[in-house]
């Protein structure tokens, strides 16, 4: 059976983009995968948490998987720091990655921005962390948003220096899946610029926790253009916000921006944003409520992760031991 795995880093409330681009997507795969999601929090620690945030923000991404609809008695939910096998392996990689192929990287360059001397190396070295995350299951599939197609790709080049430093087809190069018409979810703000957790205004997203007033609200004060909706997504070929808007309702009515197009062709934007703001609200609550009751049992939310980093450290271990085996590591 092919084998996924995903990620998403532990820094405070979750936006619709991580929805679209990541969750929503891996709730449909896991049927037809062995799925591994991972609460990424060494990586999360490039952006200094204090210890209380973490702690606080790990279980509260976990309850997220689930409210969203990842089944823990099929899918495996862990912590990355749980398993050591990772940073391990992304030390080794660490050896075969030139800083050439890390210098290219735009998460960094945008992440570093103008005072690139005072990143952190982990924030530079984040990628091979992240290939380390995949490699070390052999996951043969990545379900993403399009925000890290490069780093999948740097992955891959990985796992072909090291197969090609031991002459052997050892790991395989995963394929990113970037799924649906929300793979990359834009600021309600502005139509040309991603959602993102870093951006300084509230109403350029939605939380997965607002609220339907919250919802509605930030929904009714969406940037759109003067324009009416036309049929067509070439139509609206320069329409970024009108485009954006018409990709969340498609994603979440599971079907493609084509086929949403013509549903709102003639229309104002008011039309499209009261529509969306029940999608919205149909979705959100019951994931909130969900949550909510997660939240009241931490025992058995740690019982999930419990085992999840059980699994994830035999597939993970086994890996390593035939890394080592290959390198010439000792090994006790
Ligand atoms: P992060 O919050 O950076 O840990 O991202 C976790 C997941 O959400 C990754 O798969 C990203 O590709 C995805 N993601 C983050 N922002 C967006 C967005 N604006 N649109 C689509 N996917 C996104
Ligand atoms: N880099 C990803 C992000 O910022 C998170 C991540 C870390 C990840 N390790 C991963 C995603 C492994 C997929 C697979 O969104």
């Amino acid at each position: 059976m092919n084998r996924i795995l995903s990620g998403i880093q532990p820094t405070g409330n979750l936006h619709l983009g991580n929805y679209l681009g990541a969750i929503h997507n891996w709730v449909a795969l896991q049927k037809s995968y062995e799925a591994f999601f991972c609460i990424v929090d060494l990586h999360a620690l490039t952006t200094h948490p204090s210890p209380e945030e973490i702690r606080a923000w790990t279980r509260e991404t976990a309850a997220n998987y689930i409210a969203a609809g990842i089944d823990p008695s099929h899918s495996h939910i862990f912590v990355q720091s749980m398993v050591p096998a990772h940073t391990e392996l992304s030390w080794i990689f660490s050896c075969f990655a030139p800083l050439g192929w890390l210098n290219r990287m735009t998460q960094f360059k945008e992440k570093a921005g103008k005072h690139r001397d005072q990143a952190n190396l982990g924030l530079y070295a984040y990628p091979v962390l992240m290939a380390a995350d995949i490699l070390v299951y052999k996951a043969t599939h990545v379900p993403v948003g399009e925000d890290q197609k490069q780093h999948l790709e740097l992955t891959r080049d990985i796992a072909g220096a090291f197969n090609h430093r031991y002459k052997r087809d050892f790991f395989k190069l995963p394929e990113p899946l970037i799924l649906g018409p929300a793979t990359r979810v834009m600021s309600l703000k502005e139509g040309t610029v991603k959602m993102s957790k870093s951006d300084p205004s509230d109403y350029s997203r939605i939380h997965l926790m607002d609220d339907a007033d919250t919802i509605a609200l930030k929904i009714r004060k969406a940037k759109t253009d003067p324009e009416l909706l036309a049929g067509t997504p070439e139509a609206m070929k320069n329409r970024p916000e009108a485009l954006n808007l018409l990709n969340i309702y498609g994603a979440l009515s599971n079907t493609s921006l084509e086929k949403a197009c013509p549903h709102f062709e003639g229309k104002s934007f008011s039309v499209l944003k009261a529509e969306l703001t029940d999608l919205l609200v149909a979705t959100l609550i019951p994931l909130q409520e969900r949550k909510k009751d997660l939240m009241k049992d931490p025992l058995y939310l740690d019982t999930i992760l419990k085992k999840g980093a059980e699994k994830a450290n035999t597939l993970a271990q086994h890996t390593l031991s035939e890394v080592k085996d290959m390198i010439g590591l000792l090994k006790n």
